[in-house]
Order: structure tokens, then C-alpha cells, then sequence
């Protein structure tokens, strides 16, 4: 009997029939009106998903890729950091912007916490930064915070400091209103809440340091 292969993991996720029926016609040709309409209308739709009106930066590499992608094209080195850790991937932000040379400041919790808008303004207030990079939906343990909370008080407090959100496993599952709330650059993965293979990662953020 043909057992049908089941991935049961956070992502990728499953990729729809449809989906994958569409990956099986032929290639379009990278450098003809046709392939750049589509590229457009592709733009298009991911400033839906992240409710931005910002260009959306699509790299080949996973969510990874593009964080660093994000990051470094945001942030330079000697720059103040202040980084949440409340997981795996967090702690993985934390150890990219300390090999990247940056000044980090790194707030560490237990793993299922999420800091509070209030301790955030606290930190804000007494030291300045010139960016704040945070996990939306922290999968390792579950836990998701309250990012138009979060945001709100990054613009008010400190207008000036970056927001970078790794939204790999929340855009496009749960809201995420990137211009509304004030993020700065924000990060997601195809093979999460897009449903398609990995090894697209997706960006929208201001161009330059
Ligand atoms: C919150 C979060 N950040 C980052 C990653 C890493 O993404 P990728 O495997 O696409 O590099 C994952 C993967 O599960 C994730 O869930």
C-alpha cells in the first residue's frame, strides 16, 4: 500500500495539491514580460500578507536567510541591539547580531514568557537603541506576544529605534498589520503559513542603514 508522507512539523507545512500541481507546469522564462507581470503580482500579494506598503524583498534561502538579510542591510555593526530571548530562535537573533559586531544588550526570559510593554519602556527610557529585534510567534515554546502592544511602545518611547520582527511563524496565521503598528522590517519563510516548499524568504524593509 502507498502510505502518503505526512510532515508533521511546525513547517514546512504541507503544500497544498493545488499548489503543487501548479510547481509541476513548465518554467517561465526569468526575462520576459510574462515572468515580470507575475513578480509584480507576486509583490503585490505579499504586501498583502504582511499589510505593508513597503517592498517586499524575496531572497532564495529560508527564513533564516532573510533575517540576516533584513538585519544586515538595517543595522550596522557597533549599533546598539536589544534583543528578546525567550526561545531557540531568539536566541539564534541574539547570536547573529553579537557575530555581527553590534552593541548587544540581550533580555534573556524563560522560555514561554514574553516581555511586557511596560518592562520595554522601562529598558527604552534608560538606555537608547538603535534597533529592538523580536520574535512574534516564538515556536520553540509556543509562545506569541502582544507585537501591536510591543510596537506601540517602541514608536512612542524611542521613535527613532528599528523595530526587526521575525514573523516566520506568524504572518499570514495570525494578524499582522506591519505599517499599522509601526514595524520596521519584518521576516517570514515560504514553508510556513504560505504553504509552499521551503527556500523563499521574504522581507519588506527600508532600504539602507
Ligand atoms: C520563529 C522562527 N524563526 C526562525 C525559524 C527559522 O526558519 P528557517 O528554517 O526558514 O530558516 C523558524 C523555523 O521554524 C521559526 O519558527
Amino acid at each position: 500500500m502507498l502510505m502518503k508522507y505526512r510532515l508533521f512539523t511546525p513547517g514546512p507545512t504541507s503544500v497544498p495539491e493545488a499548489t503543487l500541481l501548479e510547481l509541476a507546469k513548465p518554467v517561465h522564462h526569468h526575462r520576459t514580460g510574462e515572468f515580470r507581470a507575475m513578480f509584480n503580482e507576486v509583490q503585490t500579494l505579499l504586501q498583502y500578507v504582511f499589510q505593508t506598503t513597503k517592498t517586499v524583498y524575496t531572497i532564495t534561502g529560508s527564513g533564516t536567510a532573510a533575517f540576516e538579510a533584513g538585519f544586515v542591510s538595517t543595522v550596522q555593526p557597533g549599533q546598539k541591539v536589544l534583543n528578546i530571548s525567550n526561545g531557540k530562535f531568539a536566541e539564534r537573533w541574539a547570536s547573529y547580531a553579537k557575530t555581527f559586531g553590534t552593541d548587544l544588550k540581550d533580555i534573556k526570559l524563560e522560555y514561554g514568557q514574553h516581555i511586557q510593554p511596560a518592562d520595554l519602556e522601562k529598558e527604552l527610557k534608560a538606555a537608547k537603541y538603535d534597533a529592538v529585534v523580536l520574535v512574534h510567534s516564538e515556536t520553540s515554546a509556543a509562545t506569541v506576544c502582544d507585537l501591536a502592544a510591543i510596537a506601540k511602545v517602541v514608536r512612542t518611547t524611542s521613535p527613532d529605534t528599528l523595530l526587526i520582527v521575525d514573523g516566520i511563524t506568524s504572518i499570514g496565521a495570525m494578524p499582522f498589520k506591519m505599517d499599522e503598528w509601526g514595524v520596521d522590517v519584518a521576516i517570514t519563510g515560504s514553508q510556513k503559513a504560505l504553504m509552499l516548499p521551503p527556500g523563499l524568504g521574504s522581507s519588506p524593509c527600508p532600504t539602507g542603514p
